[in-house]
C-alpha cells in the first residue's frame, strides 16, 4: 500500500510514539493541587509552552482543543460580531460557524480566489470585526498571502485568523511576523495522535467558549485536559522545528517528480495550483471526463491511497468548492484528486505511483469512452 493521503492524517511520529509512552505514567488532573495534580501540570505547561514557541507565541496565548475543527469553530463564535470576511477556499470547519452565524444575522462577505487558488483580499469591507484567510488550502496545497490579508484586514479595524492546520510543520510559522491575532493549529497533520489542536488567541483577546464548566484552558475549553496529546503535540512541534527544512526540500523534489511522471504518462490532466507558492507535499490534479470517486476507490483497489479532498467522504462526493472557487467546471472539480506526501514517502513509490495512476486512468477511459 503506498499512502499519499498525509493531508487528511499522519502517522505518528517514532519520537512522538516514545514521548507519549514516557508520558503515559504522569496520570494526575492538572488542577489537582497534590504532588500526583502537579506532575501533570508541569507537564501541561511544558507542552504548551513548546507548541507556543513553535508559532512565536506565549505560552498563555495558547488554548488546547480537540483539534482543528473545534479552534476554528471557538475563533468564529468568539469574534465574529456581526460582520465578517472569510474566504471562499477555507476548510468545512471554518466555512461552516460562518454560515450558521449568518443564519442568524451576520453579515458574512465572502473573500474570492483567482485561477491559481490564491486569495484576494484587499478588498475588506468596512464594519467587518474578523477576517479569516488560511494559511496554506488542504486541497491544493497554495499558500495564502496571509501577510497581506492581516494588514488589510487591520485597516479595516478587523481582527485577523488564520487557519494554519494545513502549514504548520511545513512552512515556518512566527505569529508576530504574520501579524495573525487568532491562529488554529491540528496537531494530527504534524505526525502526533488526532484528539488535539491549539487555538492561538493574541494577548489583550478573549476567545468565548463553545461549552460550559470548569476553569481549564482560560474557561474557554473546559474539561479535564489530555496531558498525553498535549506532550505527544509538543514533541511533535519539536520535531518538526528540528526537520521541517531538510523533510520539505525532500518531499517537494518527491512531488515535482509524482506530477512530472503522471503528466508525462497521462494526457488530459492539469494541476491545480500550479504556478502558485504552495506547500511541498501537496497535489491536486484534474483527470478530465472522470470521476474522481471511482478514480479514487480504483486507485485504492490498486494499492494507492489518495482523495478527493476534504469535502469528500465515501457517502458524499461533492465537487471541492476550492477548485469551483478557483473557476473550475462541476465536473472538472469532481475529476480531481489530491495526492498528499509526507515524511515516509520514498522515491520507489511515488514511481509506483505514477505508474497506477496511468494505468487506472488509461483503463477508466478504455471503459467510459
Ligand atoms: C485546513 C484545515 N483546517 C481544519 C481542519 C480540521 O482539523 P481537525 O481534523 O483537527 O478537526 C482540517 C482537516 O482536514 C484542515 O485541513
Amino acid at each position: 500500500m503506498i499512502y499519499l493521503d498525509h493531508n487528511a492524517a499522519t502517522p505518528i511520529a517514532p519520537e512522538v510514539r516514545e514521548e507519549m509512552l514516557r508520558v503515559l505514567e504522569i496520570y494526575g488532573n492538572p488542577s489537582s493541587l497534590h504532588e500526583e495534580g502537579q506532575k501533570a501540570r508541569s507537564l501541561l505547561d511544558e507542552s504548551r509552552a513548546k507548541v507556543a514557541a513553535f508559532i512565536g507565541a506565549f505560552p498563555d496565548e495558547i488554548i488546547f482543543t480537540s483539534g482543528g475543527t473545534e479552534a476554528n469553530n471557538i475563533a468564529v463564535h468568539s469574534f465574529a460580531g456581526s460582520s465578517a470576511a472569510v474566504s471562499a477556499i477555507e476548510h468545512s470547519s471554518v466555512l461552516k460557524p460562518f454560515e450558521y452565524l449568518a443564519a442568524k444575522g451576520v453579515r458574512v462577505h465572502h473573500l474570492p480566489a483567482d485561477s491559481g487558488g490564491i486569495v484576494s483580499a484587499g478588498n475588506i469591507p468596512a464594519g467587518v470585526s474578523l477576517v479569516s484567510v488560511m494559511l496554506a488550502n488542504n486541497d491544493t496545497g497554495v499558500i495564502q498571502p496571509v501577510r497581506k490579508a492581516t494588514e488589510a484586514a487591520h485597516a479595516a479595524g478587523a481582527l485577523f485568523h488564520t487557519d494554519a492546520v494545513q502549514a504548520a510543520g511545513k512552512i515556518r510559522i512566527n505569529v508576530r511576523e504574520l501579524g495573525a491575532d487568532i491562529l488554529t493549529l491540528s496537531a494530527h497533520k504534524m505526525y502526533a495522535p488526532k484528539g488535539i489542536g491549539a487555538l492561538f488567541v493574541r494577548r489583550g483577546l478573549k476567545a468565548s467558549p463553545l461549552m460550559q464548566g470548569g476553569s481549564q484552558e482560560k474557561a474557554v475549553r473546559p474539561g479535564t485536559e489530555s496531558t498525553v496529546l498535549a506532550a505527544a503535540f509538543a514533541k511533535a512541534c519539536e520535531t518538526a522545528e528540528k526537520r521541517m527544512e531538510k523533510d520539505e526540500a525532500e518531499i517537494a523534489r518527491l512531488r515535482d517528480m509524482l506530477e512530472s511522471l503522471i503528466t508525462a504518462k497521462v494526457t488530459d490532466c492539469r494541476i491545480n495550483g500550479l504556478g502558485s507558492p504552495r506547500v511541498s507535499g501537496t497535489s491536486n490534479i484534474t483527470f478530465s471526463g472522470l470521476k474522481g470517486d471511482s478514480l479514487i476507490i480504483n486507485l485504492d483497489l490498486a494499492g494507492l491511497c489518495v482523495s478527493g479532498g476534504s469535502a469528500c467522504s465515501s457517502a458524499d462526493f461533492r465537487p471541492s468548492h476550492v477548485l469551483t472557487a478557483m473557476g473550475l467546471s462541476d465536473g472538472d472539480a469532481r475529476a480531481s484528486v489530491r495526492f498528499s506526501l509526507g515524511r515516509g514517502t520514498t522515491e520507489e513509490e511515488i514511481v509506483r505511483a505514477a505508474e497506477t495512476v496511468a494505468d487506472t486512468v488509461s483503463s477508466m477511459r478504455g471503459k467510459t469512452w
